[in-house]
């Protein structure tokens, strides 16, 4: 197990660096066009939450124990550390966190009672909010719930299995670096699909080894980190940008040209956020052109259109050659009939 998770790691992390040092057709948009971000956001919440995160931001606490008459320091095991940076990068960065959680957690030790607490859903605060409607929060929920994991929300799964409260970002729709979004959104999956102890959380079914799943894939490690698990486990939906119906996994894409082609899937899943601005600059399929070379799913209009008007003239040719044999003749036979 501890292998299978490392060895994923480093498919995620060192083979990405491998092959784009590697590979002189690798273009990242990144490399111009990524400007950083250095504006720190500052809650109005950011003091209250310290209350909390003296103890959650790290992996060291301390606290008064009135029993003992001293400060205790203890460690704060990593499943329970909320890290400052994530959080305030997060969708609900302005959020207290006694928003979602109750305040009762202000005492410790913390009552047992709470630990029966019920979370929120998303749809709790996003379902039927017109500010939230490109989002189609609804459509997202009733996908969920047709998908392989929801029979697990028995066992605890929920959206936010997935999305984590403290640190789930919006990532495809605005991040310009699609490798670094492709490695985001594996990541979440990941989670589960290389670490046996949380998929242990949720099923009893025996390990399963991604690596070895996927052997049938070649060149794995250039393609995990080229496309999203999503693309070939969920059934894409035009209408959502995000599709969440994940299917059980002989529904999944095995066949290399539903990417390896020109109306390759990836148009209405990986590349939607990018291909609308893409499309301006004459390559329809722009975004495969300038992020990795796709076997067989370029296409240029301007050569497109050029291959038609060279098709077109050649017509134009044979047309006018036929006619004139066609007239000579003609003009040839009532030479001699005269
Ligand atoms: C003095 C340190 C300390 C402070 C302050 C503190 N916590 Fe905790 N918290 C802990 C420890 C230790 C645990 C794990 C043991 C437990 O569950 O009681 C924990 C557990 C939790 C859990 C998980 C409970 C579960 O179901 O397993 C939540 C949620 C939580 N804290 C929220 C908060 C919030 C919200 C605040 C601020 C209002 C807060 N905590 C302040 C130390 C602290
Ligand atoms: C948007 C709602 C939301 C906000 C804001 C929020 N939490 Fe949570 N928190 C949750 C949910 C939901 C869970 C349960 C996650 C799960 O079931 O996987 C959780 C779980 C926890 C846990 C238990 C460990 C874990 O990750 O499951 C701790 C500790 C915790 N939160 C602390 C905090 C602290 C500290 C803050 C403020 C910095 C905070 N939370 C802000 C929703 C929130
Ligand atoms: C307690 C209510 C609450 C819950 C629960 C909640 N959200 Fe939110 N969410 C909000 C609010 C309010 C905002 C706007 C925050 C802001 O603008 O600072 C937001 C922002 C967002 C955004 C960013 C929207 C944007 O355009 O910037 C996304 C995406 C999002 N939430 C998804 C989710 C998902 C997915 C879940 C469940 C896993 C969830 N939310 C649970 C209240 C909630
Ligand atoms: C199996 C994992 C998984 C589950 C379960 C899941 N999501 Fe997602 N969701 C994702 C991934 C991956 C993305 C893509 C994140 C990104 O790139 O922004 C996403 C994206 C989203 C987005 C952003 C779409 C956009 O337009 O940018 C919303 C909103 C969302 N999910 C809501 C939900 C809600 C609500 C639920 C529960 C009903 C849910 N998700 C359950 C994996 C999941
Ligand atoms: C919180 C843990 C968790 C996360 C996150 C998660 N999964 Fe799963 N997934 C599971 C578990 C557990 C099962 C086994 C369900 C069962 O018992 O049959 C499963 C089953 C599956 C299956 C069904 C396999 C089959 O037998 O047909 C697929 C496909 C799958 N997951 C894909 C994904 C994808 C893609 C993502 C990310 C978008 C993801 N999972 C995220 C825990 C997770
Ligand atoms: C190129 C398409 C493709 C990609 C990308 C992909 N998968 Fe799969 N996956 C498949 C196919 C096809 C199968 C079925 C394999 C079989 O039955 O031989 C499968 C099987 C699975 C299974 C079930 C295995 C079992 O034996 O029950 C899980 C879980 C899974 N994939 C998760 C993932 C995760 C997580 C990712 C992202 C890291 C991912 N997949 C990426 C196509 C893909
Ligand atoms: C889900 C979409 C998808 C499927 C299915 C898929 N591919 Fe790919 N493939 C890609 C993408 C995207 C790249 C671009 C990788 C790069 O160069 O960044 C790629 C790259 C490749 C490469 C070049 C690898 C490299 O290192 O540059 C080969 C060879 C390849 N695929 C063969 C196949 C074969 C054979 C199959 C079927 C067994 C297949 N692919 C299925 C999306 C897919």
């Amino acid at each position: 197990m501890k292998l299978n998770t490392a060895r994923i790691a480093l498919l995620a992390g060192a083979v990405l660096l491998n092959v784009s040092a590697a590979s002189g057709h690798f273009r990242f948009r990144s490399d111009t066009t990524a400007v950083q971000d250095t504006t720190k956001y500052v809650s109005p919440y950011a003091e209250q939450n310290e209350s909390c995160l003296k103890c959650h931001g790290q992996a060291r606490y301390e606290y008064t124990n009135e029993s003992l008459g001293r400060q205790v320091k203890a460690m704060m095991c990593s499943e329970r550390i909320v890290r400052r940076d994530e959080y305030y990068n997060s969708n609900h960065k302005s959020f207290s966190c006694t928003d979602c959680h109750s305040f009762e957690y202000e005492k410790f030790p913390h009552p047992g009672e709470l630990r029966m607490e019920q979370k929120l859903n998303c749809l709790d605060c996003h379902g039927g909010d017109e500010t939230y409607a490109r989002y189609h929060f609804e459509a997202i929920d009733t996908a969920y719930r047709e998908s392989v994991h929801f029979k697990l929300e028995e066992e605890g799964f929920s959206c936010w299995k997935c999305h984590d409260p403290h640190s789930y970002k919006i990532n495809i729709r605005n991040n310009e670096n699609l490798r670094e979004a492709i490695r985001y959104d594996n990541a979440i999956c990941l989670k589960c699909h290389s670490n046996y102890d949380q998929f242990q959380l949720l099923s009893d079914r025996e390990e399963i080894n991604i690596l070895n799943t996927h052997s049938w894939l070649p060149n794995q490690a250039s393609h995990f980190a080229s496309v999203r698990c999503l693309e070939c486990h969920t059934k894409v939906d035009e209408r959502m940008p995000v599709a969440h119906l994940i299917q059980t996994k002989d529904k999944a894409v095995k066949l290399c040209n539903e990417c390896h082609s020109q109306n390759s899937i990836l148009m209405a899943s990986l590349y939607k956020f990018q291909s609308k601005e893409q499309r301006r600059d004459g390559f329809f399929n722009g975004v495969i052109m300038n992020e990795s070379y796709v076997i067989g799913a370029n296409r240029n209009e301007y050569l497109n259109n050029l291959s038609l008007l060279i098709f077109l003239g050649t017509l134009g040719v044979i047309g006018v050659h036929v006619f004139f044999r066609l007239k000579k003749k003609v003009t040839h036979k009532s030479d001699k009939e005269e």
